[in-house]
């Protein structure tokens, strides 16, 4: 029987709580419900209880009524985390690593899979700060569940509604269902941009922030692989549990893949390499001497076709940037470079590409058959590449 830890915070949604726990219980699932302070202003742990079978968790420092040292043993025992509603504030805690109420320090807790429903008045969710806590959240791994439009218990309309009922159960679901199909796999990673320097403060590069990687590489290890994550430099903080190897240029990207390369089982080239460097990197900074400065740019090494030469039975899967014929650049791109795979974005197309959080691609495999995957948030498009990779090595698709 799978164990859902329900998190429950101050948002006037939180009576949709009930019918969420009720949706879980009734599919054979143990449920046991963890509530903030202001959380019982709106409905009450009596009720929850009742719902739920199970005694609810507000106050982390009360007698323990299940199990000893409360936030440590519900996280250990939890399949999942659901946190809904998940209100501005809760969302402002856990992003800033807060552990002073008992669902916040359950989820620092845990290495379960999180799942955050999100809702709360309109301008409330568009602020900056809520915008900027919830991308920390979808940096550090955490599942959300985007809240819908709507009429809001304010009176206004807008965005920030919870999520449908059945939405919530529907995620929770899905990701229970996810078996750990890539356990005892070792998978590398390749992630952001590279540098060329052209003298010491100078570059030459490309706006790649490496979410793509980092998502493929969280969702690689939830999945439990042995994760490898070569990253150019980006602004994230990697996953937890995973292996990485920080590399400025393309020369180095290659030589840490070369290095790594053998003991893999897949390799995900996701990095966005600078295919051109500079021949030469001044040693000083350049002055500014003349109104010209030509620079002359030599190849790089192209790595995916030298993992493409020596692939033998390892699976090597590539992303095609295009911004135009994008589906036959990227078949020409899986026969050139020896690919299982090919995820083909366009990077013109709103929502797709460099620096957002969501994505929009085709994937496409060695036979050419496609899979198109629409927009989507990159975690999400992340589980449906391991999903194809899983079936190469023999597994079901998800
Ligand atoms: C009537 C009422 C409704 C509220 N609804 C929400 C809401 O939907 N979302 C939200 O983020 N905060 C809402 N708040 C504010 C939170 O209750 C408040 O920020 C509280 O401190 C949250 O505590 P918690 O995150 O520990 O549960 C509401 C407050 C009141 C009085």
């Amino acid at each position: 029987m799978k164990r859902v830890i329900v998190g429950i915070t101050g948002g006037i949604a939180a009576y949709k709580a009930a019918e969420v726990v009720r949706g879980l219980c009734t599919r054979g699932i143990e449920v046991h419900v963890l509530m903030t302070e202001a959380a019982t202003r709106f409905i009450t742990p009596l009720t929850m209880q009742t719902l739920s079978g199970n005694p609810v968790v507000v106050d982390m420092f009360a007698e323990p009524r299940l199990w000893n040292v409360q936030h440590v043993a519900y996280a250990r025992r939890a399949d999942l985390v659901l946190v809904a509603p998940a209100t501005a504030s809760f969302i402002g805690r856990l992003a800033a690593g807060i552990a002073d109420d008992m669902v916040c320090a359950t989820i620092l807790a845990t290495k379960a899979p999180v799942v955050i429903a999100p809702a709360m008045n309109s301008q409330m969710y568009r602020h900056p700060a809520v915008q900027a806590n919830l991308d920390r959240l979808r940096d550090m791994g955490y599942h959300l569940i985007a809240p819908e439009e709507g009429e809001l218990a304010c009176g206004e309309r807008g965005e920030g509604r919870l999520a449908e009922v059945a939405r919530i159960i529907a995620e929770v679901l899905k990701h229970l269902e996810r078996k750990a199909d890539l356990a005892g796999k070792n998978i590398m990673i390749t992630a952001g941009p590279t540098r060329e320097y052209i003298d010491p403060v100078r570059f030459v590069s490309n706006p790649s922030s490496g979410k793509m990687g980092y998502a493929l590489a969280g969702a690689a290890r939830d999945r439990g692989a042995r994760v490898v994550l070569v990253s150019g430099p980006t602004a994230l903080r990697p996953p937890s549990g995973v292996q990485v190897i920080p590399v400025t240029t393309t020369a180095e990207m290659l030589a840490a893949v070369l290095e790594h390369f053998p003991e893999m089982d897949v390799v995900i080239k996701a990095a966005a390499v600078v295919d051109y460097r500079p021949q030469t990197t001044a040693e000083q900074k350049l002055k500014k001497g003349s109104d010209k400065l030509v620079l002359t740019l030599e190849r790089n090494p192209d790595i995916l076709k030298l993992l493409g030469e020596r692939k033998g039975d390892k699976i090597l899967v590539g992303f095609a940037a295009e911004t135009q014929s994008l589906v036959e650049n990227a078949r020409e791109k899986i026969k050139a470079k020896n690919l299982d795979l090919i995820v083909a974005n366009d990077v013109g197309q709103r929502g797709a590409g460099f620096g957002t959080d969501t994505n929009i691609a085709t994937i496409i495999r060695r036979d050419g058959t496609m899979r198109e995957i629409p927009l989507c948030s990159k975690q999400e498009l992340a589980h449906h590449i391991l999903d194809e990779v899983v079936a190469l090595t023999g597994g079901e698709r998800g």
